[in-house]
């Protein structure tokens, strides 16, 4: 199946915590493809599969980087694709590098940013989830049929005692 969703990150080191982004898509049974890209250590792979992201049938990249992390600004540079950006966890400021370099984009080319680390990622799929259901029925009511057991998942603990 080709990919619908497309995961690029800056660095292999960033997979631990975007596999939460990829656990989420196969939940929903949303192909995918994942890759590791810089938009330093190589930038002009990074444009190429940007620019093939869209011909190749996809509708939304999560992009993930860590540090000084212009990865997704720079593939929003080069796509029209709805582009969500996922902040990693940095080793000396704690991501917080990552969530300004990657939430900071100027005005005109936007990229939709997540929380740091492996909740954004998971959301950063969820969304892709709800932009895929927009224009598909089955998404939509899987992404219905979550929310419903996540809620009962919360109403179903028992008052808390010491
Ligand atoms: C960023 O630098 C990557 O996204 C990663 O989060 C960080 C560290 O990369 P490595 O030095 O582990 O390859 O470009």
């Amino acid at each position: 199946m080709k990919p619908l969703v497309g995961i690029v990150m800056g660095s292999t080191s960033d997979w631990e915590t975007m596999k939460a982004s990829a656990k989420v898509l196969e939940e929903f049974g949303v192909p995918y493809e994942a890759k590791a890209l810089s938009a330093h250590r190589s930038p002009k792979a990074v444009v190429a599969w940007t620019e093939g992201a869209a011909k190749n049938g996809m509708q939304a990249i999560i992009a993930a980087a860590g540090g000084a992390a212009h990865l997704a600004g720079v593939v929003a540079a080069h796509t029209t694709l709805p582009v969500l950006g996922v902040p990693m966890p940095s080793k000396h400021l704690k991501g917080i590098d990552s969530l300004l370099s990657t939430v900071q984009m100027p005005r005109g080319i936007p990229v939709a940013t997540f929380a740091i680390g492996e909740a954004g990622a998971a959301n950063a799929a969820l969304f892709a989830v709800a932009l895929l259901a927009l224009s598909d029925k089955a998404m939509a009511n899987k992404l219905d049929k979550f929310r419903r057991k996540q809620t009962a998942a919360v109403l179903k603990v028992a008052p808390l005692k010491l």
